[in-house]
């Protein structure tokens, strides 16, 4: 199915059972420990042996020699894996350094041995035994020193974008700010660790694996092992979280395959907790530079953004500057991205890459703009919103309601009672303050693809290689295929996760949802049409409803008789046209944050917080809802705690477990809540749904550091806002 004009009404629209905040279907299986995980197989690999992963040492250099006898020989061993006696291996698309390393060392921890044993201690303690003699090079490691020596030698070469004359409107402001703010390197830190089962029959071979993107992860596990693709089948029909460290194949799932074949035996490896930070991808820390000039009344005319991120050869800049092209109107624009070399571990996406970081700082220098022109901070920003895309005037935002967020979070919040005056409120050791940002992400779409049977039980079963990291898919597709057949969700199966199924958007970039139930609305559609050919019935017109189907005729039949003759299949993709080119998509929100900051210790309490999201039809407002304040969370760490400390002389992340690198949860925070603006839109797909789950994260560590300007005075440009830089 093409979706290339806007959608008009449809099934969907009915909302019996999509747009309802039902239950997750796979909830139960979670919740007992049933539902199974790429590292506990047992079913389908009992004979699994253990693979421990033996990361590099150095940061940058090679390994000058490496004996692994004593491994090899020690209690329990199977097999020692490295790159000498692996066989020519290749490199994935979506990978940046190589997952088994030697002799060349890319970066700290990378995988440079996989000890295969009969369980985990024997294969940990056989690690220990292999003895390696690195030889250092010189690396780059620190992201600021790289940025002054680019600057001082005039080397910067900047991705720019531009509208209008920027220098000259800014030279010309009459109120301006320039200020420059950094995000440190972060960890996605998700609980369940990159694990993957692997399983060899004959030259086919099987991954079980945790990963957000079974399609890409096919294709690369076989380009890194040099085998045809159909040979390789990945299954991940759960995920215990991902936020981007698991859109690739990582070195669990390539070490696993090379164990398993060196072995002879199903190979299961999860990668070590402390190992995940420096040997997998990150969020590269960025430093930005954002000047905004504006008009007498606060109007802005000129507004840049530059941002310098730092990785590894051939990698990628963090897009820091992605919402400066669109959020705020404005005749002159630039935005640039500089990309420093480094040899830090590879950078690449974590939940929302671009937009979280980029308006960690945006939406700080908006406050200080506000507070320079003299507006209250909600007031400014409705002041420059836009309704087109400001590079492109006839291109319009396909929705775009900022400002209704804005008002209606304000009214909620109570924010007519906050102080403008800085470090004003005081109760008893607690300065308090009110924060706000908007949050804005793009609405990618992915073209997403799906089947769907029904069988003579009127059971309907979906079938697609779409991933569930947490965030509902199971639910919603389940949702989309009883809303499409008019059958009870209970007659609804959904198997993901597997690339034996049709190939689908999978969870990235928040495409997943509307994309990946845009397939199954596709597929379910023409499964309507194979029903009505079937019972001869009026093929326009006809109505699926409480297990029937009646035709334009008034003929009426119930879905186990259509299917009575043999099960009904159908196939099919939604396929997304040109529509993004006409209009702009994007989502929208505003965030407020209440915070009290001890006035004596500079510990900062978040009290309450506020999302209000406008980002297309809520498909299931309990999931939707679990996303947004799970990204909340997510910022507050970012605000408040998260950073990878670079050690800059051997080029390795020093708090590289969880009892270092410190996250909060839901319970460090005693008041969340979510607003959903109630809307459609028809651009997005038939589902007229967007995506929610990194807008969540994107603007609440700045209505963090907002709040704690409010509070205390203390205007802190370097993430994370920790106590030290209040006092
Ligand atoms: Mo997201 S960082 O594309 O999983």
């Amino acid at each position: 199915m093409k979706f290339d004009t806007p959608a008009t009404q449809n099934p969907i629209d009915q909302l019996k059972v999509v747009g309802h905040g039902v239950d997750r279907i796979d909830g139960p299986l979670k919740t007992t420990g049933t539902a199974p995980y790429a590292y506990e197989r047992h079913d389908v690999a009992p004979q699994a042996a253990v693979g421990y992963v033996l990361g590099a040492a150095i940061g940058k250099g090679r390994i000058g020699s490496m004996d692994i006898e004593a491994a090899r020989r020690a209690p329990g061993v199977l097999a020692v894996v490295t790159a000498q006696n692996a066989g020519k291996l290749g490199k994935g698309k979506m990978n940046t350094a190589k997952l088994l390393g030697g002799p060349d060392i890319e970066h700290y921890h990378q995988a440079i041995a996989l000890v295969v044993a009969e369980n985990l201690e024997q294969a940990r303690a056989a690690s220990r035994l292999i003895r390696v003699q690195y030889e250092r090079a010189q690396g780059k490691f620190d992201l600021a020193a790289q940025k002054s020596a680019t600057d001082k030698a005039g080397k910067n070469e900047p991705k720019e974008d531009r509208v209008g004359d920027f220098e000259s409107a800014y030279a010309q402001a009459a109120i301006k700010i320039d200020h420059t703010y950094t995000t440190p390197d972060q960890s996605h830190a998700m609980m369940e660790p990159h694990a993957s089962t692997a399983m060899w029959e004959g030259d086919a071979l099987t991954v079980w694996t945790s990963n957000q993107m079974v399609a890409w992860g096919r294709g690369d596990v076989a380009r890194t092992l040099g085998v045809p693709r159909e040979k390789v089948r990945l299954i991940s029909p759960y995920v215990g979280g991902g936020f981007g460290a698991k859109l690739f194949v990582r070195a669990d799932a390539v070490l696993a395959a090379l164990g398993a074949r060196a072995a002879g035996r199903p190979v299961k490896v999860a990668l070590q907790r402390p190992l995940i930070a420096n040997n997998t991808t990150h969020r590269p820390a960025t430093i930005q530079r954002v000047r905004i000039g504006t008009t007498q009344d606060g109007k802005i005319t000129a507004i840049g953004h530059e941002s310098w991120s730092g990785d590894l050869p051939g990698g990628q800049p963090e897009e820091a500057v992605q919402q400066t092209r669109l959020l705020y109107a404005g005749a002159n624009r630039l935005t640039a991205l500089n990309l420093m070399e480094l040899n830090l571990p590879e950078g690449n996406a974590m939940r929302a890459p671009g937009e979280a970081p980029g308006l960690m700082a945006l939406e700080i220098a908006v406050d200080e703009m506000a507070e320079a022109a003299g507006l209250d901070p909600v007031e400014f920003r409705v002041r420059n919103d836009t309704q087109v895309d400001p590079s492109k005037p006839d291109r319009p935002f396909s929705q775009r309601r900022l400002i209704e967020c804005l008002r209606l979070g304000a009214d909620h919040f109570g924010w007519a009672d906050r102080s403008p005056r800085p470090g004003s409120r005081r109760e008893g050791r607690w300065l308090v303050g009110l924060g706000v940002a908007a949050a804005f992400r793009n609405n990618l779409v992915t073209d997403s693809a799906a089947r769907v049977r029904l069988d003579a039980a009127g059971q309907v079963i979906v079938e697609t290689d779409m991933t569930d990291i947490g965030t509902g898919s199971y639910t919603i597709i389940a949702q989309t295929a009883a809303e499409m057949l008019g059958v009870p969700l209970a007659k609804v199966i959904v198997r993901l996760g597997d690339s034996t199924f049709p190939v689908s958007a999978g969870s990235g970039g928040q495409w997943g949802a509307n994309s990946s139930t845009a397939g199954v609305y596709a597929a379910c559609d023409k499964l309507r049409a194979a029903i009505l050919q079937r019972l001869g019935f009026a093929s326009d017109g006809a109505v699926f409803a409480d297990g029937m189907v009646t035709d334009a005729n008034g003929r009426q039949a119930t879905l186990r008789d259509a299917a009575a003759g043999g099960d009904l299949v159908a196939e099919d993709k939604l396929e997304f046209g040109d529509l993004d080119k006409k209009f702009q998509q994007s989502t929208f929100g505003a965030h407020f944050v209440e915070v009290a900051v001890d006035a004596a210790t500079g510990e900062t309490r978040i009290r309450r917080m506020l999302a209000v999201c406008a980002a297309g039809r809520i498909l299931n407002p309990k999931t939707a809802r679990s996303q947004v304040i799970g990204a909340m969370t997510m910022g507050v760490g970012a605000a408040l705690m998260e950073e990878l400390a670079v050690d800059d002389r051997v080029g390795y992340f020093v708090n590289h477990d969880l009892a270092s690198y410190e996250v909060p949860v839901h319970a460090d925070i005693p008041s969340q809540e979510v607003i959903f603006l109630d809307e459609t839109d028809p651009v997005s797909s038939p589902m007229k749904a967007k995506g929610v789950g990194e807008l969540g994260l994107c603007g609440v560590g700045a209505a963090i550091a907002n709040a704690i300007y409010n509070a205390t005075g203390v205007r802190v440009r370097d993430y994370p806002v920790t106590l030290d830089k209040l006092l």
